[in-house]
């Protein structure tokens, strides 16, 4: 679906201009656009070419930390020579619109703060960040080894990103303050996510469950398809500034 063939009803534009309380989710497709990989799509995802369980998890780490701490510098790398997309800048004029906003990303890019949205909400954490494994001291600064994970300066332990694996908890500020604006919003736009992985997954079905007003924006269809209200499918670089045209013009 090309953007300017988009077909936005009446009502939802209406539905736009009267709301005082937007949520919206994010996920690795609104980053696409600007050249960084998703997860899940077919051949181009990242865990088509590598297995999540061994590069995303505290047990990978424990086993082979350097082959870990080298991925995520690779990682890392991709991401500084990005730069946010329109779909980003246009999230950054919604939250200028709405009085009470909130962007729950699972992204650990970054690139909707550099895009200037300030009510972000970081569900699994951001890569541009490092701790410690041990006693979770963050550092802005370390020494590349080649041999060796840098260590803490603190209490030597491991560093490591500060992005939740899997098979970890989410910071639980973060969580928490995502289920409150998922479950008071009146409008909640789930964009450039599978819909696969949890907690994240359920945030859309808690809006629509308290009367929410649920938005999907995507490449392709997702669980949350059948219970949303208004389905864009197509690309969120595309689709969401033209949306901002049409209802803040
Ligand atoms: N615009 C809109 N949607 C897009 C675009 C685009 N330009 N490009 C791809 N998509 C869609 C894909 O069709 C897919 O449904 O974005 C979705 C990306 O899904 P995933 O790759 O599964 O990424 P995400 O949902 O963010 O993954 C959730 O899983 O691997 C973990 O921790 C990681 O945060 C991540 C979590």
């Amino acid at each position: 679906m090309h953007a300017d063939s988009v077909n936005f009803p009446p009502e939802l534009i209406t539905l736009l201009r009267g709301t005082s309380k937007l949520v919206a989710l994010t996920g690795a497709g609104v980053s696409q656009e600007s050249g960084l990989r998703t997860f899940r799509d077919a051949q181009t995802g990242l865990w088509a070419q590598y297995k999540p369980e061994e590069l995303a998890s505290p047990e990978a780490f424990a086993r082979d930390p350097k082959l870990i701490w080298d991925w995520y510098a690779w990682r890392r790398e991709a991401v500084k020579a990005v730069r946010p997309n329109a779909g980003h800048y246009a999230l950054v004029e919604i939250e200028k619109k709405i009085p009470e906003f909130s962007l729950i990303t699972q992204n650990v890019d970054g690139l909707h703060r550099m895009a200037g949205n300030q009510q972000v909400i970081e569900l699994h954490g951001n890569i541009q960040r490092v701790r410690c494994a041990d006693c979770y001291t963050f550092t802005e600064t370390w020494e590349d080894d080649i041999e060796s994970v840098p260590r803490c300066r603190k209490c030597n332990g491991l560093l490591r990103p500060d992005v939740v694996w899997f098979g970890e908890s989410l910071p639980r500020d973060q969580l928490e303050a995502a289920v409150e604006a998922a479950r008071t919003c009146d409008i909640f736009f789930s964009i450039g996510t599978s819909g696969v992985v949890q907690p994240a997954a359920s945030l859309a079905f808690a809006a629509h469950n308290r009367g929410a007003a649920v938005v999907e924006i995507n490449a392709e269809p997702t669980p949350l398809t059948p219970k949303a209200d208004y389905v864009f499918h197509g690309k969120s670089g595309e689709i969401l500034p033209e949306l901002v045209k049409m209802v803040w013009g």
